[in-house]
């Protein structure tokens, strides 16, 4: 519980794979649609949660590049029930300082009309400090990668970067949001255990959380275990730690 946490060293950045939706419905004879729209209590409860600990970014994986492989059905579902639950809850996250923004491809098989409203989420809740709620949407690891570099590879041909001092940082400030600090902590739901292509680059030293509750089981009591976790991890940089 929260009382667990030391919350003089609350992690900075919490990001989450939000898996195991499609399992949690079939278990319960609904349809895997039906499993994402009950993710929406988890996600809730899990900021609320974030707040009260003092979390200053949270960021959830809604969406993957690989996601469009799946049925369309499923792929329309998503898309809607994204833009939905935006429409229907941002005047809450508004009201309860959350900064909500997106990270992703805004190109490609996106709705106009679904990055509108994104646009308009992010420009509505902008000057929130609290907790910035982060949407991985139309979201790869590679594809950020990929975008970062032809953006790099632009400025070079403009004479604005010099090549030779091309460094972690220069690919850093292209990524899809450069202020973003690297997650502390990554948690996988669902019992998976793999990060699908999320944060490649940001979560290079990210502790890694890995949990079997399903997705729309999740809660904030699941969050302040992860916290609590990764107080007792020793992270080490490559360095030889602080020794106990
Ligand atoms: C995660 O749940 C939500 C998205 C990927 C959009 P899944 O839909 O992947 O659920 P499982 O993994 O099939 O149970
Ligand atoms: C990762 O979950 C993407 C999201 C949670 C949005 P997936 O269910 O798509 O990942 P894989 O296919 O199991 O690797
Ligand atoms: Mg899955």
């Amino acid at each position: 519980m929260s009382n667990d946490i030391d919350l003089s060293r609350v992690p900075r950045h919490v990001a989450v794979v939000m898996d195991g939706n499609g399992r949690w419905a079939q278990k319960r004879g609904l349809k895997r649609t039906e499993g994402h729209a009950a993710g929406e209590e988890a996600l809730f409860d899990t900021v609320k949660g974030a707040l009260d600990v003092g979390l200053s970014w949270l960021t959830v994986y809604a969406f993957s590049t690989e996601n469009w492989r799946r049925p369309l059905d499923e792929v329309r579902f998503l898309m809607h029930f994204n833009e939905s639950l935006l429409l229907r809850r941002r005047d809450e996250l508004n009201d309860l300082g959350v900064r909500v923004r997106f990270i992703g491809r805004r190109s490609g098989r996106v709705p106009k009309r679904v990055l509108r409203h994104i646009s308009d989420t992010e420009a509505l809740t902008a000057k929130n400090r609290k907790l910035t709620l982060t949407f991985a949407f139309n979201y790869g690891g590679r594809a950020e990668i990929v975008d970062a570099v032809k953006s790099i590879a632009e400025e070079v041909k403009q004479g604005r970067i010099d090549p030779s001092r091309v460094s972690e940082r220069t690919i850093s400030r292209h990524l899809y949001a450069p202020d973003m600090p690297d997650p502390d902590v990554l948690v996988r739901t669902s019992g998976e255990f793999r990060t699908s292509n999320y944060l490649l680059w940001q979560a290079a030293y990210s502790e890694l959380v890995f949990t079997d509750v399903l997705w729309p089981d999740f809660r904030r009591a699941d969050l302040f275990s992860a916290i609590t976790e990764f107080q007792n991890r020793n992270r080490r940089f490559g360095g030889i730690g602080n020794p106990d």
